[in-house]
């Protein structure tokens, strides 16, 4: 029997989470996996402050350095969140040959190599399952299930909040700000949702995955981000009837070494399987050039579902302590971001005759050609005229809402979303 001296950083949402599994499942975990988990110290801001499950007092520290002294500790596992000093902390783990488990995927995000390089330096390992998409298995099942593929293409909903709100907005035809005031009241967004509605959340997640999955460095700053807080109800309707839902999607694809990384709301057909995902769900497309599509779901956040990806990632790192190293390409990747697209867009013009056929024009001159096109009228002055473009570049889609911005026949440019078929 293994016995393993663990120290948790945090005791919030996920500490708690991981106490509970530990607490409920210990024995289980014991039998299976001939492996004790022996939580020796917690790292918390305030001891005196009521917890969620019974904790020892004496487990409880404000000192890390209680923490990055004490030999009895082999693993630690860090759900502080924020940058510093979690980033600082695992780090100086790291140093000292402590393998570290993380749920925090800004760190991860913005210093994977250098934490890799302090893993690699010591012999610690370094695990983040958790970091991606809560409770569903997608970093162990990449590095250890998908090692005979290259990965062509990612495609996934990884934010459960925004997730949430637009499965509202669709089911209850209910505003973007309505939904979130009620979402942040039920403890499913946070008192400050910017991280999650501007998609940054989903950015961090995608730039871990999408580097994991080419074996290149995809740094958050060459992903483009946009988030949801544009999106209406009148384009979530207009959707409907057009045979699509709005999804806030990450997307990343890598061709003839070129990687093309976005997050932004994007319509996708009703018979989508993406489309199927409500709530705070969260679904990650992955297509290899030898297993072909897959499709991981499940739970991405909450105390439990993601406390059982950071247990995992302790007994896996009990087991063989060995770290899994990305072993990046050579040759240095260029990103791509003149990508193909096909667009919805929703523009109210002055309700007169010759105005649909300018804006063709328009479009007809940027090489952007038209799938469909409705005609509304909303009052007597003005119309509604909604569009679906074929594949078209960004560049050309730039250009020319660029020149239909400026015709005086246009009173406003509503929306402008990026469609998936
Ligand atoms: N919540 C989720 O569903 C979820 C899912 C996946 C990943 N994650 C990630 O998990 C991490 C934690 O999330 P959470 O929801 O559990 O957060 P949380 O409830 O706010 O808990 C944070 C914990 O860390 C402690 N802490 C924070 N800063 C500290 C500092 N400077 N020194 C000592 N202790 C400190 C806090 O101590 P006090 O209790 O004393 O204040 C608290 O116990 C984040 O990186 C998050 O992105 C969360």
């Amino acid at each position: 029997m293994k016995k393993i001296g663990l120290a948790l950083l945090g005791l919030g949402t996920i500490g708690s989470g991981v106490m509970k599994v530990l607490n409920e499942n210990g024995e289980l975990i014991k039998k299976q996996e001939e492996i004790e988990i022996d939580v020796r110290k917690i790292l918390v801001r305030d001891k005196a402050k009521k917890r969620s499950v019974e904790i020892e007092p004496s487990l409880l520290t404000d000192n890390y350095d209680d923490i990055l002294n004490d030999d009895s500790i082999d693993i630690i596992a860090e759900f502080m969140g924020g940058e510093d000093p979690a980033f600082l902390y695992i780090r100086d783990a790291l140093r000292k040959g402590k393998t570290v488990i993380t749920a925090n995927k800004e760190v991860i995000a913005k210093h994977w190599e250098e934490l890799d390089e302090e893993a690699r330096l010591s012999g610690a390992g370094l695990y983040f399952e958790a970091s991606v998409a809560g409770g569903i298995p997608i970093i162990k099942p990449l590095r250890r299930s998908l090692q005979a593929n290259r990965i062509l293409k990612i495609m996934g909903i990884i934010n459960g909040t925004t997730n949430y709100i637009l499965t509202k907005m669709t089911e209850e035809g209910r505003s973007f700000e309505d939904v979130l005031a009620e979402a942040q009241k039920l403890g499913y967004a946070e008192p400050d949702p910017t991280a999650d509605i501007e998609g940054y959340d989903a950015r961090y997640k995608l730039s871990i995955l999408s580097t994991l999955c080419f074996r290149n460095r995809v740094p958050v700053d060459r992903i483009y981000c946009q988030g949801i807080k544009g999106i209406s109800a009148d384009d979530i309707k207009y959707a409907r009837e057009l045979g699509y839902g709005i999804k806030l999607l990450a997307i990343a694809k890598k061709e003839n070494n070129k990687i093309e990384a976005r997050v932004h709301p994007t319509f996708i057909p009703l018979s989508h399987p993406l489309y199927a995902v409500r709530d705070s769900y969260n679904a990650i497309f992955i297509k290899g050039d030898m297993v072909g599509d897959l499709m991981f779901y499940g739970r991405g956040a909450g105390d439990l579902p993601t406390a059982s990806a950071i247990v995992s990632d302790i007994i896996t790192a009990g087991q063989n302590g060995k770290h899994y190293y990305v072993k990046f390409d050579q040759e240095e990747p260029k990103f791509e971001d003149n990508w193909l697209s096909e667009y919805y867009m929703r523009l109210v013009v002055k309700d007169q005759p010759g105005v649909l056929a300018e804006i063709a024009g328009i479009f007809g001159r940027h090489n952007v050609s038209l799938d469909t096109v409705i005609q509304k009228l909303r009052d007597k002055n003005n119309a509604t005229i909604i569009f679906i473009t074929h594949k078209a570049s960004e560049k050309w889609i730039s250009n020319a809402m660029k020149e239909i911005n400026a015709s005086p026949s246009v009173i406003s440019v509503e929306s402008l979303i990026r469609v998936e078929k």
